[in-house]
């Protein structure tokens, strides 16, 4: 079952042949309402997609793709708690950790909601014990530090969220995240710390992944260096589905924090995942964050297609990918406090998107998930926007604009907008031959001079851009935004026909590096390796100082 034998799909490369070259300046000059037409909001959430290559019939075909390839029934099958993560064979449930309503959300025919609120329970009442200083170290003192080993979706996800709520956080507390297993991350973080005030959260899905668990028993080591065996319970906690392994670690099972395998790393954030946030800006934060990713998943199950942010985001992107041939696609927070945002999009859409076999086991013809990247502006003015302005790859962008700051300085933000805003503009429309020509004349060139730096200073313009825009980067907003880059990711998953929940692809790596960690460990030379792989390992075996 593929996508590109529809009618529909058929009907859009047609369409695709006719607009190629039509350009945004002229329709934006011949239609002074096509900011209302191509703009719309999910509370205080506005999505302006103006500046993209569609016009009303672009929309309505996209549209009628999405209907076709049944996007309803597959909204409703996550919301319903069905095995859509068929590799797995799990249900796709994230939604239900931010289910503010309550209402029964079934899972192989149980209701989870119980158990996810008995983990919120579990998570207000830990914090409340380690806020109001109850929850003590092992000589009496507060908590002060909580570091969470993780990575991936144990890491990215509730790093961002800490990074981007910094004015909201608890007066005393500070969050430190180690990831890499690269003995740098865990030093220099632990180096500023000490064991009487840190409590460690082990942050893990499976419990099984490599990095954590060897930075988890450094952490232990370090601390014990301090600290008796018994005086573990009080700075070691662990989120995880495997109790077993837990215990196995050494984690008291009582202050193990559950999650459930109908939620995916990448999506998890909104679980007991998410404690270090909930440790560092208070439980009440964290549930304005649940609060906002519960209004965009109202916002997604109830809106019509051509109203949905979401689907409308999802369906522009397939129009670049699949139409345009885009192979990447930039996010572009500014807001400073941002600056991990790009990061954890990246995981969220890579690990989702970033296949190549459909749902039926089949090998696919057509492009899926892009590259996704991005900085924050307006640093990323001075980088890489040369090659989004003059490059000869379409890359669309998205612009996420904050109106106010937490941290206004006089005229700051109005020039960050600004710049934003700009950026926006420039990409649309572009400086044409003729505009660069009177702007040099102008300037006072002329001649040979004029000719040979004309074709330089020309924009083609014409380049995409969304613009999301809101009027402060609250829990709840930030709570939308994420929620909302989820369901766009589902979008395109389920017009790519693809699986978006599994992620195979970084399996074959994992298993290699633990058979290449021994080796390296050897005294003799190894082999058994193509040439390249062997003479490598031989060569670190040689140079490593033991
Ligand atoms: O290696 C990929 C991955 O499985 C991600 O999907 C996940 O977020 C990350 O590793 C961490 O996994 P865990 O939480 O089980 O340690």
């Amino acid at each position: 079952m593929t996508p590109l034998n529809t009618p529909e799909w058929q009907s859009l490369d047609r369409h695709y042949t006719d607009l190629k070259y039509v350009s945004m300046r002229d329709e934006f000059a011949l239609d002074s309402g096509r900011f209302e037409r191509f703009s719309l909001n999910s509370g205080e959430l506005l999505l302006d997609y103006s500046k993209n290559r569609i016009t009303k019939e672009t929309i309505e075909k996209l549209i009628a793709l999405a209907k076709s390839l049944g996007l309803s029934d597959w909204i409703e099958r996550m919301y319903t708690g069905e095995s859509i993560n068929t590799t797995e064979g799990r249900a796709v449930s994230h939604i239900a950790l931010r289910n503010r309503s309550n209402r029964p959300i079934k899972v192989d025919g149980k209701d989870v909601m119980p158990a996810v609120n008995a983990v919120l329970a579990q998570m207000k009442q830990f914090c409340d014990q380690v806020h109001q200083g109850k929850w003590l170290g092992y000589t009496d003192k507060r908590i002060s530090d909580v570091v969470n080993i993780g990575i991936g979706g144990s890491d990215l996800g509730p790093a961002m969220i800490c990074e981007a709520l910094e004015p909201y956080a608890i007066a005393g507390m500070n969050v430190h995240f180690v990831s890499n297993v690269d003995g740098t991350d865990l030093s220099t973080t632990l180096e500023k710390l000490s064991p009487e005030t840190t409590l460690f959260i082990v942050a893990s899905k499976t419990f099984t992944t490599q990095e954590t668990l060897t930075n988890a028993q450094s952490a232990r080591a370090w601390f014990l260096r301090a600290g008796g065996v018994e005086d573990i319970a009080k700075h070691f906690v662990a989120v995880s589905t495997n109790a077993d392994a837990v215990a196995k670690f050494g984690i008291n099972t009582d202050n193990m924090f559950e999650i459930w395998d109908w939620v995916g790393g990448r999506y998890s954030l909104w679980s007991a995942i998410g404690l270090p946030i909930a440790l560092y800006v208070g439980m009440e934060s964290f549930e304005r964050l649940l609060d906002g990713g519960h209004e965009m998943d109202n916002h997604f199950r109830k809106q019509p297609f051509e109203n949905n942010m979401p689907v409308i985001m999802g369906l522009l992107g397939v129009w670049y990918v699949n139409f345009f041939g885009s192979q990447t696609h930039a996010i572009v927070p500014y807001d400073h406090s941002l600056t991990r945002f790009p990061s954890h999009m990246q995981q969220l859409d890579m690990e989702s998107n970033g296949k190549l076999t459909n749902r039926q086991g089949q090998r696919i013809s057509y492009s899926t998930g892009p590259v996704i990247w991005g900085t924050p502006g307006t640093n990323g003015q001075h980088a890489y926007f040369q090659l989004i302005h003059q490059g000869t790859q379409l890359i669309p962008v998205d612009f996420v604009l904050p109106v106010n700051s937490h941290y206004p300085e006089c005229d700051h933000q109005s020039i960050l907008l600004a710049n934003g805003l700009a950026q926006s503009e420039a990409l649309m429309k572009g400086k044409s031959a003729e505009e660069v020509r009177t702007e040099l004349v102008n300037e006072g060139y002329e001649g040979e001079a004029l000719e040979a730096l004309q074709p330089h200073k020309i924009f083609p313009g014409n380049r995409p851009s969304n613009t999301l825009i809101f009027p402060k980067l609250t829990p709840e907003m930030l709570g939308q935004l994420v929620a909302l880059y989820e369901h766009k990711v589902f979008v395109q998953g389920a017009i790519w026909n693809i699986n978006s929940f599994d992620q195979w692809g970084v399996e074959l790596g994992k298993q290699l590096a633990k058979a290449i960690v021994p080796e390296l460990q050897k005294d003799a030379d190894i082999s058994g390796h193509d040439s390249s792989t062997t003479s490598l390992i031989n060569l670190i075996r040689q140079l490593t100082k033991r």
